[in-house]
């Protein structure tokens, strides 16, 4: 597929999943949530950014309360859109069942030791009707591969001295150690939800735009691009694809086969 194709973003959900620009993806994954999301008689939305950093990176109405946990403090702090900061690890944060419209995981699932854990917690925390919308690299591309690969220390000097960015390993800045776990792989993350009453309205699939602009530099673009990612997928027999680096899904609670709860407050607490 060539670059312009790639642009070519199929921006409404049906069968297949939309691939476009990280923009594009983002742009048709905001109009299925926006279109999606409905609180009990209007009340605010409760949301709830897993590894909210510095952050959000979805629109929500401007009444939406939304708590913020994350491990890392300076980050969260330069976070201007949380109601509630909670400092501590998300292996230890729960909140009761049903207590969130939207809960929100954007390239944090890829650091957890065990994200299976958190996707299970994340979906019996979601109310009837709402969204759990997790971004993740996607395990089948050779961007995950070569990460997984390497260690931290040369992610950190990779996004200081080649990508550019002075402050990279610093307090409140990526890059974090990562784990990759094969439960965050699209088909794990799915059967898995389905366990808990939740199916994906949504997936989408992206070239990490970093990854992009490396690329453009060293003149890996048009048909060189083409070639590479022929080679890629026929080295790999099929498995990894170059311009897949990164999905999205958005997964809802059937509103209609979940048995409806009293709302309890919009906060969670750290589990000790
Ligand atoms: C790549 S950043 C993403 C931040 C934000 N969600 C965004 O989309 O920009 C990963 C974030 O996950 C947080 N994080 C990593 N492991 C965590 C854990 N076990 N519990 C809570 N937060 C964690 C990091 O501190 C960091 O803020």
């Amino acid at each position: 597929m060539s670059d312009e194709s790639d642009k070519r973003a199929r921006v409404e959900w049906g069968a297949d999943p939309v691939l476009g620009t990280p923009d594009e993806v983002t742009a048709a994954l905001q109009r299925m949530v926006t279109g999606l999301l409905r609180t009990p008689d209007g009340a605010p939305l409760r949301a709830l950014e897993a590894g909210a950093g510095k952050r959000i990176r979805l629109d929500v109405p401007d009444d939406a309360y939304i708590v913020g946990v994350d491990t890392d403090d300076t980050a969260m702090g330069l976070n201007p859109r949380l109601h509630e900061r909670i400092v501590g690890d998300l292996h230890d944060y729960t909140a009761p069942a049903r207590s969130f419209d939207l809960i929100t995981c954007w390239y944090v699932l890829e650091h957890v030791e065990r994200p299976e854990v958190l996707i299970a917690r994340f979906a019996e925390m979601v109310a009837p009707g709402g969204l759990v919308v997790l971004a993740v690299p996607h395990l089948h591309s050779p961007k995950s591969v070569f990460t997984k690969c390497t260690p931290h220390a040369f992610h950190v000097w990779f996004r200081r001295r080649v990508l550019g960015f002075p402050n990279a390993g610093k307090p409140g800045y990526g890059p974090y150690p990562t784990t990759l776990r094969p439960a965050i792989a699209p088909a794990a993350i799915t059967a898995l939800v389905a366990r808990h009453g939740l199916a994906p309205v949504f997936e989408g699939y992206f070239e990490d735009d970093k990854q992009t602009r490396f690329r453009h530099r060293v003149g890996v673009r048009g048909w060189r691009w083409s070639l590479a990612r022929g080679l890629v997928r026929a080295l790999s027999l099929g498995l990894l694809d170059a311009a897949r680096s990164e999905y999205v899904v958005v997964l809802r609670r059937d509103p209609a086969r979940t048995p409806v709860s009293t709302r309890p407050g919009p906060v969670g607490s750290p589990r000790r």
